[in-house]
C-alpha cells in the first residue's frame, strides 16, 4: 500500500475552516516552489500529518488546542529530499537520523547494497524493519547487486523475489545498475529486475559513469531514468537530453556539484537535483546532512528557491511523488522547515508529517534502536586464513619477472592496470614495500570455502603491517592489503572472529580493530566512538607511510564494479574495457 491520506474528509473540513488545524505556521515567507516565486506574509495550516491550507491568512483555522508556530517573517520551506544516498552501511540508522534530522531532510531515497551482500533478499527486507516507521521517510531500492565478484551469485535478489519487495510501500523501485556492466555485454538477469520494476510502475535508478553517446542511449533505453555520475558540463547536458534526472552529487565519495556552474542561467534546472550519495561518520557529525549541498548551490549563484527546487520538488517529481512530498500545497505531508532567511538552508525547525521533530540543530524525537535479527549477526562463511596461503608462486606470472599490477590514481579511488617488476625468494614473488608494491587479497565470504586471489597494488604507500576489511563495496568477502603475509593473515583472521570489521595488524599484532559485526558492514557502536576509530585507523595508516586521503574508502573500493578499471575479486583481477578476468 502507498502512503496516502486516508483522513481526507478530516482534511478537508480543516481547509474550509469547519475543523480546527493541529498546527498553524503563521505568516512567514513562503518559498513556493511550484512557480518559483518568494512570497511574503504566507500562513500554513496542518491537520494531522497533512497540510490542509496555504495562503495568506490560516488564523480561522486555530482553535483551543491548536499549536501556533509564528514563523514572523523567516522562511517557510519543504523538507528536503535527497534522491540518492547510502545509509545502509556503517552505524545504526538511529544514531545517523539524530545527526541528520536537524539538517532538514525530511525524506531520503536510499541504496541497500550492504545488508543483500550479506544476506540476499532477507538482508533486504531486515533493512526495511530497520527504517519503517521512522519520524521521516526513507525509501529504499532494490539493489541489483552488479558486481565483479560472481561468488555472491547465490544471494543475488532474484526476479521473483524483486516482484514481492517491490510491493512494499517503502520500495521505490531497482538501485544503481552500472551501466558498464550490463550494457556492453547485456545482462539478462538486470534487465529482467529492469521489466519487473518499469511493470509495477516504479522506477530504475542509474549510474552511468563514463558513458557518452551511443552507450547512453542504450542505459536509457534499457530503462535507467537518472545518473548521479555526470562529473562535467558535458555530462549533465547530455543526460539531461536524453531524459535522465541528474542527481548532482556532493557527498563523501565525490564533489561533482562545481561542474554545474558553467551552466547556471542557461539552462533549465527542472530535471537537476541535488544528492549526497552517502555521507560517512565523520562528514555527518562535523557537517551535517545535505543542508550543506544545498547551501552550496546558494552560494554558487543559483537563486535559493531554484536550489530548494533542487533539493526537494524535482526529486518528488522525479520519483512520482510530487502529490506528497516536494512542495508546501494541501494534501501534501506537512514535511516543513522554517528557515532563518530565503538564502540560508540550515533550519530554524524541521517539521516532518506534522510533528516538530527538530529544532535549532537538535533532534526532538526519540530514535529507538531496532534489534537486528540474529541472522545478521553471523554472516562471515570464511574458514580462519594462514600466512602461506597468500604466497605467490613466481609460476603464476603471466610475464617474466614481472607482475600485473592495479595503481591507485591519485583520487585514491580509480585503479590502473600495472606492471612491476618482482622481487622473489624461494621461488615465490614477495611484496616489496620499498617500491610501493604490496600484496592485495580477496576472499570471499559466501561459499564457505574462503576462495581468494592474491594480486599485487601500488599507491598505498604503506611499509609495514597490513589491513583488511569487510566493509567491501559491491561485493561479499574481506579485502586486504599488506606488506607482510604474516599480518595480512593475522588481519584476516581478526576480520573472520570479529564477524565483520576493519583491522590494522602490524609486526605479528593486532594494532587496531574497528568491528562491524552487523552484516559484516554495520558498527554497534554509537556513532561518534565509530568516528573515532576510524579517523584513528586513516592516522596509523598515515603514520605507517600511506599517502592516501581516505585509506578506508580506498581499501574498502578495491572490488567494486562501479569503479574503473581494474578490480580484484576472488577469481583474480577484473578489467573494465576487456571485461575478463586476468592473474598477476
Ligand atoms: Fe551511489
Amino acid at each position: 500500500m502507498f502512503p496516502y491520506n486516508a483522513h481526507n474528509r478530516q482534511l478537508l473540513e480543516t481547509a474550509l475552516g469547519n475543523e480546527p488545524a493541529d498546527l498553524v505556521i503563521r505568516d512567514g515567507v513562503l518559498m513556493d516552489v511550484y512557480t518559483g516565486r518568494v512570497v511574503p506574509h504566507r500562513s500554513v495550516a496542518v491537520a494531522e500529518q497533512w497540510i490542509a491550507y496555504v495562503g495568506p491568512d490560516a488564523d480561522y483555522a486555530i482553535g483551543e488546542r491548536t499549536r501556533v508556530i509564528e514563523a514572523d517573517g523567516r522562511a517557510i520551506a519543504p523538507g528536503y529530499i535527497d534522491p540518492h544516498t547510502h545509509i545502509a552501511s556503517f552505524c545504526n540508522i538511529s544514531d545517523f537520523l539524530e545527526y541528520a534530522i536537524p539538517g532538514g531532510t525530511t525524506t531520503y531515497v536510499t541504496e541497500v547494497e550492504s545488508y543483500p551482500f550479506a544476506l540476499g533478499a532477507k538482508g533486504f527486507k531486515a533493512f526495511l524493519e530497520q527504517v519503517r516507521n521512522r519520524p521521516v521517510k526513507i525509501f529504499c531500492l532494490i539493489p541489483p547487486m552488479v558486481t565483479a565478484s560472481k561468488a555472491a551469485a547465490s544471494l543475488y535478489i532474484t526476479t521473483k523475489e524483486a516482484k514481492k519487495l517491490l510491493e512494499d510501500e517503502l520500495v521505490l523501485g531497482l538501485g544503481e545498475s552500472y551501466w558498464q556492466n550490463i550494457i556492453p555485454t547485456p545482462d539478462n538477469r538486470v534487465l529482467r529486475l529492469i521489466q519487473a520494476t518499469m511493470r509495477v510502475g516504479k522506477s530504475v535508478q542509474g549510474h552511468a559513469a563514463g558513458a557518452a553517446d551511443r552507450k547512453l542511449a542504450a542505459y536509457a533505453a534499457a530503462g535507467a531514468v537518472s545518473c548521479h555520475e555526470a562529473v562535467s558540463p558535458e555530462d549533465i547536458l547530455s543526460r539531461l537530453e536524453m531524459g535522465f534526472c541528474v542527481m548532482l552529487r556532493e557527498g563523501y565519495i565525490r564533489k561533482d556539484l562545481e561542474s554545474l556552474r558553467p551552466l547556471i542561467g542557461k539552462i533549465d534546472l527542472g530535471r537537476c537535483a541535488l544528492c549526497t550519495d552517502g555521507v560517512g561518520p565523520d562528514l555527518l557529525l562535523s557537517r551535517g546532512y545535505f543542508t550543506d549541498v544545498v547551501q552550496k548551490a546558494v552560494e554558487m549563484g543559483i537563486k535559493p528557491i531554484e536550489a530548494i527546487r533542487m533539493a526537494s520538488l524535482n526529486s518528488a517529481t522525479h520519483f512520482g511523488l510530487d502529490h506528497l512530498i516536494g512542495g508546501i500545497a494541501p494534501g501534501r505531508f506537512a514535511d516543513i522547515l522554517i528557515l532563518p532567511r530565503p538564502d540560508t538552508m540550515a533550519p530554524d525547525l524541521v517539521i516532518s508529517e506534522g510533528r516538530v521533530i527538530a529544532e535549532k540543530g537538535k533532534t526532538l524525537v526519540p530514535l529507538p534502536r531496532v534489534p537486528y535479527p540474529d541472522r545478521l549477526l553471523k554472516t562471515m562463511r570464511v574458514p580462519p586464513v594462514v600466512p602461506q596461503q597468500f604466497a605467490v608462486p613466481l609460476s603464476a606470472c603471466s610475464t617474466e619477472g614481472r607482475v600485473r599490477t592495479m595503481d591507485i590514481q591519485t583520487n585514491g579511488l580509480v585503479a590502473r592496470e600495472g606492471s612491476a617488476e618482482i622481487f622473489s625468494s624461494n621461488g615465490k614473488v614477495l611484496a616489496d614495500p620499498g617500491r610501493d608494491l604490496l600484496k592485495v587479497v580477496f576472499i570471499e565470504r559466501v561459499s564457505g570455502r574462503g576462495r581468494r586471489f592474491v594480486g599485487f597494488v601500488r599507491g598505498w604507500g604503506l611499509k609495514r603491517g597490513a589491513v583488511a576489511s569487510s566493509l567491501v563495496w559491491d561485493a561479499s568477502g574481506i579485502v586486504a592489503i599488506g606488506a607482510d603475509d604474516q599480518d595480512l593473515a593475522l588481519a584476516v583472521n581478526r576480520v573472520i572472529e570479529l564477524q565483520g570489521g576493519t583491522v590494522l595488524a602490524l609486526a605479528g599484532e593486532i594494532a587496531l580493530d574497528i568491528p562491524f559485526p552487523i552484516a559484516g558492514y554495520l558498527s554497534d557502536v554509537r556513532i561518534e566512538d565509530l568516528a573515532a576509530q576510524l579517523a584513528t585507523f586513516q592516522k596509523s595508516v598515515r603514520d605507517l607511510g600511506s599517502r592516501l586521503e581516505s585509506a578506508h574508502l580506498t581499501l574498502v573500493t578495491q572490488p567494486t564494479a562501479a569503479i574503473p578499471f581494474i578490480r580484484i575479486t576472488e577469481k583474480g583481477y577484473f578489467r573494465f574495457r576487456e571485461n575478463d578476468y586476468v592473474g598477476i
